[in-house]
């Protein structure tokens, strides 16, 4: 990653990033395995997630696994602290899938607190005894600007998403006599090849820019850099916080 600062506390350090097979997680699997950080991403999309290990020389683990399935997000975490002592989970997986809320089922409704809450949860659950014996550790919670904005055809995806900071104060709480730092970064449109396909038209992104202080695409590698510093140990008494990275937009 270009214009990177380096972390040699991170350097060694065993990372599970959820989500890591595309998109803002497979920046984030590239930036802290460039760090020299051991890395194990967990993800659905095995096609996506076999070519990222492919393209990193085989560094990074992969775990081929349904984070909503909690046994295997569990087993995973495990496996992955015996391959490499964690000491960085990050929850960056998600669905942003769209929903009228007339047409929202129950079951749809926890299907989507399911991947954009629960998941999060129990990894975080998982990871903090795993992060205390080492003396703690960092958690990092993607959440989004849309959980201040509140748009429509989401309020799932919003809800989970205003939920998440929520847990990060809580457990910040929680863990901190472990030493285990939990926070939570809000970004803006982050344009990924996913947004480009599904809803980042060239209107909607002039419309973006109109409404952002600095007029310039929000990418990955940005929100990787922000999740390097809260990982490494220059963030070592923050914890708790909310950080929004948009490009002025909120
Ligand atoms: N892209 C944006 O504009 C934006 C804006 C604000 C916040 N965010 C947040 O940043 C994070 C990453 O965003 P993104 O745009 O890269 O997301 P994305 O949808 O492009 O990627 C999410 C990844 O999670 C994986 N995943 C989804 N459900 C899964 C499941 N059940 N089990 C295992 N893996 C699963 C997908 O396969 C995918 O690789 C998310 O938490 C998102 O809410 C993104």
């Amino acid at each position: 990653m270009q214009n990177s600062a380096r972390y040699p506390s991170l350097h060694g350090q065993g990372v599970f990033i959820t989500g890591g097979a595309t998109g803002i997680g497979a920046a984030l699997v590239r930036a802290f395995n460039e760090q020299g950080a051991r890395v194990t991403f967990a993800d659905l999309n095995l096609e996506a997630g076999s070519a990222l290990v492919e393209e990193l020389g085989g560094a990074p683990r992969f775990a081929h696994i349904d984070l909503t399935d909690t046994s295997a997000l569990q087993q995973a975490i495990s496996d992955a602290d015996s391959a490499s002592t964690l000491a960085v989970l990050i929850n960056n997986a998600a669905n942003d899938m769209r929903h009228r809320p007339d047409e929202t089922s129950p079951q749809a409704w926890r299907e989507c607190m399911a991947i954009n809450l629960d998941a999060a949860f129990f990894a975080a659950q998982a990871c903090a005894p795993i992060l205390a014996r080492r003396g703690g550790g960092s958690i990092i919670n993607l959440s989004s600007i849309n959980a201040l904005l509140g748009p429509s055809n989401m309020p799932g995806y919003v809800s989970a998403k205003a939920g998440l900071i929520g847990m990060t104060k809580a457990l910040a709480k929680d863990y901190g006599d472990l030493f285990v730092r939990v926070n939570a970064i809000l970004p803006g449109w982050v344009v990924t090849e996913r947004q480009l396909q599904t809803w980042l038209t060239p209107e909607e992104e002039s419309r973006w820019m109109e409404q952002v202080a600095l007029p310039k695409r929000l990418m990955p590698e940005d929100v990787a850099r922000l999740a390097l510093f809260l990982a490494a140990s220059d963030a070592d008494m923050i914890t708790g916080q909310s950080f929004t990275i948009d490009g002025g937009r909120t």
